[in-house]
């Protein structure tokens, strides 16, 4: 992709609506652009991440063996009459009417609409377990949106819904889900602990907030420091008992706020207790005949009797993972971004267009990378090498390769590593053959 052909409105000012760092450098980065308190268009730039992070939830998602579909936005009122929640949702609900004045609302979740569609295909134990999801744009009247996209009005979920017919199964749809976040938020390179939330009148532990800690997060949270460390499962046999991989991890003490337990935190040696404050990012919760048996969502046993099928629900906030992503990988300079989610894999710098030699070597290294599927980002505009560089760490592409008229005299032109800020100077063909490897063996 050339520049000049992107589109790609970076601002110089700082916003002064913005009061954390990833707010700044979305809407420095020209990544978003406020349409209306908690609602953002995506921009070019913004959009790539926000498809990348998808990308990375939807195959650990599968991998776990979730099965996608698609359900809309806007959803009969009705429906959520059978559960009683139409009425108890209160004013985080968008109400519509249509033409004919019959009642709608804009999602702002979707266990009615899930547990509808399944009491009208499955009636047998025989088709459960079953884990259905979707990605999907909710809408929650919040009384308070801020942090830009981290608390929109409107955002990008995925949301996961399990049947079962007994506790034993939906405990482990349960823990299959406990293990694919911790996989997923491991792809993006973020360490999410898994916290204890609270479960209401449902009751039981099943409750987990998957958490990252960051200054700017909303949350309190208190943890066992080593489960900052733990790394993710890697590799799971979906099919195996998953409580011990599970139990591993909830053995450590982990709770936000609300669930905090002073007694049971102090019981920690205190060099390995940590108090910090973090960003939810998932929340995934058994709540078992809570909607299936309002609305008569009936699985027969293999004793014929026939029971509300044993439900949970699994969210992950694909939007307001990418502000987390930026608040946890920034520097002064812009964000930087983890290979995995990068909008652009290399930046490559032209630092003097026009002039045919740097042109050419510019050209040669924006198909030879494209080829490669590194998705090059070639800045050819006519700007001052300083803004160029600038706007390079601005937009946070984890390399950039700087192709100048100096260089070229040389016979070289540098890689510049976004996070460490070490640049090398080498042939072009060795700094092409060197990123396109990298890509190989990454
Ligand atoms: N207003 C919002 N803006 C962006 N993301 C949100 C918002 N509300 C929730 N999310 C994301 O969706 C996930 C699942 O939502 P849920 O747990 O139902 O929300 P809440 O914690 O607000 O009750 C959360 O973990 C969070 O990552
Ligand atoms: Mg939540």
């Amino acid at each position: 992709m050339r520049f000049s052909n992107f589109f790609l409105p970076t601002l110089k000012e700082v916003p002064a609506e913005a009061a954390i760092a990833s707010h700044r450098l979305m809407l420095r980065a020209g990544m978003i652009r406020q349409e209306a308190a908690g609602i953002y268009s995506w921009l070019p730039l913004g959009l790539r991440v926000l498809r990348k992070i998808e990308t990375i939830v939807r195959e650990e998602q599968n991998r776990a063996g979730a099965v996608e579909m698609l359900m809309p936005t806007l959803q009969p009122a009705d429906l959520w009459r059978q559960s009683g929640r139409y009425d108890a949702y209160g004013e985080e609900m968008l109400r519509i009417s249509d033409r004919h004045k019959r009642d709608l609302l804009y999602g702002p979740t979707n266990e009615e609409m899930v547990t509808a569609i399944f009491r009208s295909y499955v009636r047998s134990y025989r088709e459960l377990p079953k884990t259905l999801y979707h990605i999907q744009w909710k809408f929650r009247d919040e009384v308070r949106p801020r942090f830009g996209i981290m608390r929109g009005r409107e955002f990008l979920m995925k949301d996961a819904y399990s049947f079962d017919v007994d506790f034993a199964g939906a405990r482990q749809s349960y823990n299959r889900m406990f293990l694919a976040y911790l996989n997923t938020f491991a792809r993006m390179g973020l360490r999410a602990v898994p916290m204890k939330a609270d479960t209401g009148p449902i009751g039981g532990d099943l409750s987990h907030e998957f958490i990252i800690l960051a200054e700017t997060g909303e949350s309190e949270v208190h943890c066992h420091r080593d489960l900052i460390d733990m790394p993710a499962p890697g590799i799971v046999d979906w099919d195996s008992d998953l409580q011990p991989l599970v139990d591993a991890r909830i053995a450590l003490y982990a709770a936000t706020e609300e669930m905090h337990d002073e007694a049971a935190f102090a019981a920690i040696p205190a060099d390995q207790r940590l108090s910090a404050r973090g960003i939810e990012v998932g929340h995934i919760f058994y709540f078992g005949e809570k909607y299936s048996k309002p609305m008569q969502c009936m699985i027969a046993g293999p004793d014929g009797v026939e029971r509300p099928a044993q439900m949970g629900s699994y969210g992950i906030g694909v939007s307001r993972l990418v502000g987390a992503l930026i608040e946890a990988n920034h520097d002064e300079a812009g964000i930087i971004w983890p290979e995995a989610v990068a909008p652009f894999g290399v930046g490559i710098v032209n630092l003097k267009p026009g002039d045919a030699r740097v042109d050419d070597a510019a050209a040669t290294a924006l198909s030879v990378l494209e080829h490669a599927g590194l998705e090059p980002l070639l800045d050819d505009r006519d700007e001052r090498p300083g803004a160029k560089f600038a706007t390079m760490d601005l937009i946070g592409l984890p390399v950039q390769l700087i192709i100048g008229p100096k260089g070229l005299d040389k016979g070289v032109v540098d890689i510049k590593d976004r996070r460490s800020g070490e640049r090398v100077e080498m042939s072009l063909d060795a700094a092409l053959n060197r990123l396109t490897a990298a890509r190989g063996t990454g």
